[in-house]
């Protein structure tokens, strides 16, 4: 059952990480069939893989389309090529968009390997507003409590930006890598404010790994070292946490 608590807030517990994809799945599609020129926010990471994997059945057996929607995903390292297996243009590609009818020129992902990163911030910005604007951001969270790569102590007015990772999700991600060196030092990622800009966030978390980071974002005080606690000054954020996360 749906709960209230900050009054932007419904968080919808699940049993576990399943549960959680597939009524994260049910969520984005019912919008999608809603508004067939939508404008979605994607993330990464393990956290939304099976989420893809439902929309993928989805489109499948039932056909939902998505020829009108745009999409935006959060991050992408610096230094990594798209073609690169651990860049996220190599997951968004492989994971979704080229099992949907997403139109290749729709989906969008800030390039880490440009000669110019802050003009690609700039660009990536503009791309955004000159939509419209993101209707609904998917969001996983950290264990250290990032959303994006928005690593703690950023400013919650940020837009997007290049951000250098912390050890700790270097750490965390580099299980996708050979080595934790390998990790890049640095991403690009829309900041909070570009977020929070959106006009529904979707936050899903699953494990016991992230419990910490979603007790404060839940209840804890806006707190720039916590970046996830910047949702409670958005109006209309739907988290979907299973009882691992939630305990
Ligand atoms: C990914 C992203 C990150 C991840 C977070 C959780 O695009 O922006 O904030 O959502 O690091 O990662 P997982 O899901 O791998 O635990």
């Amino acid at each position: 059952m749906p709960k209230s608590v900050h009054a932007g807030f419904t968080v919808i517990t699940v049993e576990d990480y399943e549960e959680m994809s597939m009524v994260a799945a049910k969520f984005i599609i019912d919008k999608v069939k809603n508004n067939s020129k939508l404008t979605l926010g994607l993330s990464t990471g393990g956290t939304p893989k099976k989420v893809y994997e439902n929309l993928i059945l989805d489109h499948r057996k039932n056909q939902t389309s998505y020829k009108g929607v745009t999409t935006f995903n959060l991050d992408e390292y610096v230094g990594l090529a798209d073609t690169h297996p651990n860049s996220y243009h190599y997951y968004m590609l492989h994971r979704l968009f080229k099992h949907i009818d997403i139109p290749d020129h729709q989906c969008h992902i800030p390039s880490g390997l440009v000669n110019d990163i802050e003009e690609e911030c700039a660009k990536y910005e503009k791309i955004i507003y000159s939509v419209g604007g993101i209707y609904l951001q998917i969001l996983g969270l950290g264990e250290n409590g990032h959303i994006g790569f928005n690593e703690p102590g950023t400013s919650f007015s940020k837009r997007t930006h290049v951000t250098t990772l912390t050890n700790e999700t270097r750490l965390a991600n580099s299980r996708y890598f050979n080595r934790v060196e390998e990790v890049p030092k640095q991403a690009i990622t829309m900041g909070i404010e570009t977020i929070l800009s959106s006009q529904q966030i979707l936050l899903l978390v699953s494990g016991e790994k992230k419990a910490k980071a979603l007790d404060a974002c839940i209840n804890g005080e806006l707190d720039e070292d916590i970046p996830c606690t910047a949702l409670q000054k958005h109006h209309k954020v739907t988290i979907v946490a299973d009882k691992e996360a939630l305990h």
